[in-house]
């Protein structure tokens, strides 16, 4: 329960699994009119099947890297709520495969969700946001600050999306938006079973011990915290923090580091 929530008109992109599952249900446990969209309409109804008859919950089928999509989406809300408080662009998907073997239909294929995505719902809510002096919200990564290996086409997205919402943020400043990205670290999810190899096909299992790692409902409570303080930015897990603050000291060690980090990883395409 978060009671900043209550009463707001919270939009969440790609809320089916993961952090956006879990970003939803508290906004909807706080109180919140909660708006929602993927890709997979059913599977959304079918993981939201408890609440889905609540008047304080709205399901849509939209792909974010479909500009037409996004407008419907916000307009529907709109229509239902009129106004919106909060939008968290968090839809994503991640790849793995070395750049030299990768088919540049992938990397396209994470720019049009990761970075488009946001542009584009950022683009259609914003009138709405700058009515309530509302949130902006990006999920962006660590690969967002520091270049992954065999992670090209996501590390590009996260930087460009945070470029774009620091640009808006600037241009925002005396409007009383706030606009703000959270970098999760490693999170458990379903991001690396759907994760794209080289020729656009889902891996289909995690190199990660999931159990291990961060869980969806952790982060999403910090990314609330971040909302409620009107944030810049968080960078979470102390892995992630680390990595982040040694990048701008160290970047020519972090090379090295990072190399062998994910080297490491069952299944690595990385060779020395
Ligand atoms: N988990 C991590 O370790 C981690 C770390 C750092 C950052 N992040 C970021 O956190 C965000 C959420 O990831 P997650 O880990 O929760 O992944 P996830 O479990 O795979 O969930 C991704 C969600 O996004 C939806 N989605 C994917 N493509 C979409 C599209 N084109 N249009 C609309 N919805 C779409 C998926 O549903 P459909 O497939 O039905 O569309 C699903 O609901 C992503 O932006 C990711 O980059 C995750």
């Amino acid at each position: 329960m978060n009671s900043y929530l209550k009463d707001k008109v919270v939009v969440i992109t790609g809320a089916s699994s993961g952090i956006g599952k879990a970003l939803a249900d508290i906004a909807f446990e706080s109180g919140a009119k909660v708006a929602v969209c993927a890709r997979n309409l059913s599977k959304l109804m079918e993981v939201f099947s408890k609440n889905s008859a609540s008047e304080n919950l709205l399901l849509l089928q939209a792909d974010v890297s479909n500009e037409a999509d996004c407008g419907k989406f916000i307009d529907a809300i709109v229509q239902k709520w009129n106004g919106i408080d909060i939008l968290i662009n968090n839809a994503g998907m991640s790849m793995r495969a070395l750049f030299d073997e990768l088919d540049l239909k992938v990397l396209k294929e994470l720019m049009d969700v990761n970075f488009w995505g946001t542009v584009y719902t950022t683009k259609a809510a914003l009138p709405y946001i700058k009515k309530s002096k509302g949130t902006i919200a990006g999920i962006s990564s660590i690969a967002g600050y520091r270049g992954l290996p065999a992670r090209t086409g996501y590390s590009s997205s996260k930087f460009a999306m945070q470029g774009f919402l620091e640009s808006l943020r600037t241009e925002l400043l005396h409007t009383g938006v706030n606009v703000m990205w959270a970098s999760p670290g490693f999170t458990a999810s379903n991001i690396r079973n759907v994760a794209l190899g080289a020729n656009g096909t889902a891996q289909k299992e995690t190199p990660l011990a999931e159990d291990k790692l961060m869980s969806a409902e952790t982060c999403a409570g910090i990314i609330y915290q971040g909302i409620e303080k009107r944030k810049r930015s968080i960078v979470m897990t102390s892995q992630g923090k680390m990595t982040v603050f040694l990048n701008k000291l160290f970047p020519g060690f972090m090379d090295n580091m990072v190399f062998n980090h994910f080297a490491k990883e069952p299944g690595s395409p990385l060779k020395k």
